[in-house]
């Protein structure tokens, strides 16, 4: 099949050279297809149908082993990862060291290469080990995250509660208090969103990383890392930044036109794929968004980002990605700025293993290559001959 699929024609001596390897294709994946269609598809279901029936367990279960779970497979695997939370002693107490002022992003990247640590079989990497190790991250991280962060700003420390599931769970070690159901809700759908997006930068890092045949920890780290930018994940704690230095909907337009003025670029729009018409999981958010804040009676940063929406469009032409109104509702949670993109993070970790395990079932090293710019033929100088 990948055969069929190999053009033939790419001088593999002078290969097309394309900035940000924007078109080019890396990989066959049967994860997660973006369609033409404005949908996207997770294993060949829809994200809107998913978003609006499904857990988050039910989506890593489908990303991971590839078809939604049954009713006794789900139930299965919803206790597997409840009971899986807790944190080895060693790795608890090393995180309990780290400068309380850290950015959790860097202390989930440390804590994940931690938990391979601890991990006496980490070099394992048959399906079934990287199976098992995807479960206990995807349990585990969302505890790494809210125990860091609980200690580091003194918070009364809360453990995993068992009765709820993994969004639920987050949600209620995030801000101390039992979520509401329309808040668990949206936590949710923003989590099934954030799971999955195809060869985006931080899971090509992870396919790199595990085309070299290394262990699911080493993958999940490089992820993370690149998932850390403002033009990746990053982008979520930047617009709420943004939202708040905005202030009121009257400023929006002007600060609009000032940012593009400044060739700046304003969070929360454009993206690679997504470029010339509404990325799909915006639409969704955005619904949500807006029962959210009419819910609480707090419309103002939704207000505030349908006029910016408006205003990018007439001076550029850009649609909203998914970070923009993902921001508004977590700001409504009352969830810090500081753990937006960790909970991407804890989201997207399905689809980084779902792909790393693609990536290792049918392996080749991915190494590209560049087009050489620097000087040539230098003759080489003795130190006490060089200026
Ligand atoms: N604000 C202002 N101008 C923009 C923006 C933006 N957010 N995004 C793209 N442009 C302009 C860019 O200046 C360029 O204009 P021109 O042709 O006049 O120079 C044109 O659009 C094309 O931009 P590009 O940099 O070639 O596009 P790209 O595909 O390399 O970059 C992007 C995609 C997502 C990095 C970019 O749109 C961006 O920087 N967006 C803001 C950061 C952001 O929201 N990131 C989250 C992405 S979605 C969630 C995720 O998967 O991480």
């Amino acid at each position: 099949m990948e055969d069929a699929l190999v053009d033939k024609s790419v001088d593999k001596e002078f290969p097309v050279f394309s900035p940000g390897l924007e078109g080019v294709i890396a990989a066959t994946s049967s994860i997660c297809d973006l369609s033409d269609t404005g949908d996207i598809l997770y294993r060949g279901y829809s994200i809107q149908d998913l978003a609006k029936n499904a857990t988050y367990e039910e989506v890593a279960y489908l990303l991971l082993l590839g078809k939604l779970p049954n009713r006794k497979e789900l139930k299965k695997f919803t206790s597997e990862l409840a009971r899986k939370r807790a944190l080895p002693d060693g790795v608890a107490s090393i995180i309990h060291k780290l400068p309380k002022n850290s950015h959790p992003m860097d202390v989930l990247r440390t804590g994940v290469s931690l938990l391979g640590l601890y991990d006496g079989k980490h070099q394992e990497t048959s399906k079934e080990a990287n199976l098992e190790r995807a479960k206990n991250l995807i349990a585990q991280v969302p505890v790494l995250l809210t125990d860091f962060y609980r200690y580091a700003r003194v918070l009364k420390s809360i453990g995993a509660d068992k009765t709820l599931n993994n969004a639920e769970n987050l949600l209620y070690m995030l801000t101390g208090k039992h979520p509401n159901d329309l808040s668990a809700k949206v936590f949710n759908v923003s989590m099934i969103l954030y799971a999955e997006h195809e060869l985006n930068a931080s899971t090509f890092s992870a396919r790199v990383t595990a085309s070299t045949l290394t262990d699911i920890y080493s993958t999940i780290t490089s992820a993370i890392g690149t998932l850390r930018g403002p033009l990746h994940g990053g982008a979520n704690e930047a617009v709420a930044k943004m939202l708040l230095e905005i202030g009121d909907v009257s400023k929006a337009e002007a600060w609009v036109r000032a940012a593009l003025s400044r060739k700046q670029r304003v969070m929360g729009f454009g993206h690679r794929i997504h470029r010339t018409a509404e990325d799909p999981r915006s639409a969704i958010i955005k619904r949500y968004a807006r029962e959210l804040g009419e819910n609480t009676g707090k419309t103002k940063w939704y207000d505030i980002c349908t006029a910016i929406e408006d205003e990018m469009h007439k001076q550029k032409n850009l649609y909203p990605n998914l970070d923009l109104y993902t921001a508004v509702v977590y700001l409504l949670m009352g969830i810090p700025i500081e753990l937006y993109t960790p909970i991407f993070v804890c989201s997207r970790l399905a689809g980084w293993s779902a792909h790393v395990i693609e990536q290792q079932e049918n392996n080749r090293l991915i190494r590209p290559r560049s087009i050489y710019t620097g000087p040539k033929n230098l003759q080489y100088l003795q130190l006490d001959e060089r200026s």
